[in-house]
């Protein structure tokens, strides 16, 4: 039987996993990885540093739309280029941690990231993560993975992530991600919710190559299928 390129959307909350097991399964498939929350990201470092009021939908909107970004197959994680300058190193502190999701609220802002996502994905191919791909951007993703972990264990994650040096405990870490948790699912517009039609997938204790595995079964079922 013939197989085709199918896309796949895997959203979830914040330290679950999604971006370590989204790039394995399209390393595992060939296929392209997309990161969005590097591009929201990227876009909350560029309003920092132009010292924009990040709750200034008109602003920081019109910020995003002068954005070129640019998404680059990297060896531990994807390259985030913006109007040409690799910004990768910058996107993953504390600072950008906190902020994001005043960002990523904005209608402005999401409207840009969605055109961009869809263009992105229009051959097909792609794995995209994020957290309103499967309810929103990509509402027709042949595939849609809901990636959860409790939040003990997803605050452990990012703990390891950031070194022992990063100048937070691990119960802090925990009440951050509880709180960009809630920020998240609480806002207006494309809040972190589970797509009806997506598979839940838990995984707390289990290792990566099982969860890798398991979607990658279920791609290579769905691309025969249509
Ligand atoms: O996955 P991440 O931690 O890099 O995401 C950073 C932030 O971006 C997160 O707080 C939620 C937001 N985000 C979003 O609102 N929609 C997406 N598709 C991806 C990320």
């Amino acid at each position: 039987t013939q197989t085709h390129l199918i896309n796949i959307a895997i959203d979830g909350p914040a330290g679950a996993g999604k971006s370590t097991v989204a790039r394995m399964v399209a390393t595992a498939l060939q296929y392209i990885y997309v990161d969005t929350g590097a591009m929201y990201r990227a876009v909350t470092l560029k309003a920092i540093e132009m010292d924009l009021p990040l709750e200034d939908n008109d602003k920081v909107g019109q910020l995003a739309k002068q954005l070129d970004i640019v998404l680059l197959p990297g060896a531990k994680s994807q390259r985030v280029i913006v109007n040409g300058e690799d910004v990768s190193s910058l996107l993953r502190s504390l600072e950008i941690n906190r902020n994001v999701s005043y960002v990523a609220r904005l209608e402005s802002v999401r409207q840009r990231m969605a055109d961009l996502q869809r263009s992105m994905a229009l051959e097909k191919g792609v794995v995209m993560d994020g957290r309103d791909i499967g309810t929103h951007v990509l509402p027709n993703a042949e595939l849609k993975i809901f990636l959860t972990a409790t939040p003990r264990e997803r605050a452990n994650r990012r703990f390891m992530e950031l070194g022992p040096d990063a100048g937070i405990t691990l119960d802090q870490l925990e009440k951050e991600i509880a709180e960009r948790d809630r920020l998240d699912q609480e806002r207006e517009i494309a809040p972190l919710l589970q797509a009806p039609d997506a598979h839940l997938v838990d995984s707390t204790g289990r290792t990566v190559d099982e969860v890798v595995g398991e979607i990658v079964q279920w791609g290579l079922a769905a691309a025969k299928t249509i």
